[in-house]
């Protein structure tokens, strides 16, 4: 993007811009160099990606260039994309995004149609008590609200600067109404068999699976939305726990895992009397995603 004695007379269009940093992500060993260069040119340009292309011709200002190379270096140096931009779409709705929070990410959607599907199928239930726990940039919670007006969503996480965020976009989507935020360890303060019921995208990296992942998400995302512990199954063998008391008589769990831990987490439920119709959900990719299972009604002397 410096220019060189061939290339020097030739307006750096936005065409050309996209060219060049799409070839240099491309060696900087991106896995969507045309996309990085897209959403970062749109931000620094002020325009919406789908402008770009109406506007190939066109030789964005000094000013522009300027802040679109230093979004480039730091792309260059593995920062996400979304951090560099503020930004991450879920389930089509705009997220404020920064590092005090995950970057939702598309498997995570599948906790909202799962949570969407029992919405829909009691339809003259007037109001769902849900819990989003580990709740991040509240994107489960805000998609949820928008998408289902009869819950009513405790969204919960341990960190207050995520919460702050999450707050954001509770209001940019006019859902604070409804979304209630709160800061605590998963649902240990929430009333016994009150809720209906329990989504979570909770921590579930072990420690060493940390150590492998790729440098945009170690270096750059918080260690305390990734990491469980040693086996990764800590946080949510907790959240079972907990969900078993707080949901009601047929509530749901929908906890989003990895596929390593996927099995084991469903071999604990099964094995648990309290629960029934246990399933593993997949994601596009054809993996392992999800654990939903359905609080059985407890039995007389347990009430
Ligand atoms: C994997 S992120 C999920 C964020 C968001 N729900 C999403 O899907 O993008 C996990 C979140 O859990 C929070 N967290 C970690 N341990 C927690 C705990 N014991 N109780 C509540 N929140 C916790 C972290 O601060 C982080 O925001």
């Amino acid at each position: 993007m410096s220019g060189n004695s061939t290339t020097q007379s030739e307006p750096w269009t936005i065409q050309r811009l996209l060219q060049w940093t799409t070839d240099y992500f491309k060696k900087c060993g991106s896995s969507s160099p045309r996309l990085d260069a897209e959403v970062l040119l749109a931000d620094a340009c002020g325009y919406q990606r789908i402008d770009l292309y109406a506007k190939f011709n066109e030789e964005p200002t000094e000013e522009v260039k300027s802040k679109f190379r230093e979004l480039v270096r730091r792309r260059a140096a593995n920062e996400p994309v979304a951090y560099l931009v503020g930004k991450k779409e879920f389930y089509s709705l705009s997220f404020f995004v920064s590092p005090a929070c995950l970057i939702p990410r598309g498997e995570t959607e599948h906790v909202v149609i799962e949570a969407l599907d029992r919405i829909k199928q009691n339809p003259s239930k007037q109001e769902f008590q849900i819990a989003d726990v580990c709740t991040g940039s509240g994107c489960i919670a805000v998609a949820v609200a928008k998408h289902a007006p009869n819950s009513r969503i405790i969204a919960i996480d341990l960190s207050a600067e995520a919460l702050e965020l999450a707050s954001r976009n509770v209001e940019l989507h006019a859902v604070q109404d409804r979304v209630h935020l709160q800061q605590g360890d998963l649902i240990e303060s929430i009333d016994d068999q009150s809720l209906d019921m329990v989504l979570s995208n909770p921590p579930y990296v072990s420690d060493a699976e940390f150590e492998s992942l790729d440098r945009n998400v170690r270096d750059h995302e918080p260690k305390m939305a990734l990491v469980a512990g040693a086996t990764g199954r800590e946080i949510i063998d907790r959240l079972i726990e907990q969900s078993a008391a707080k949901l009601k008589d047929g509530g749901w769990l929908i906890c989003e895992l990895s596929p390593m831990i996927a099995d084991a987490i469903h071999a604990t439920l099964e094995a648990d009397k309290r629960w029934t119709r246990v399933s593993l959900v997949r994601d596009l990719a054809g993996k392992k995603r999800l654990a939903v299972a359905q609080l059985a009604p407890r039995s007389p002397d347990h009430v």
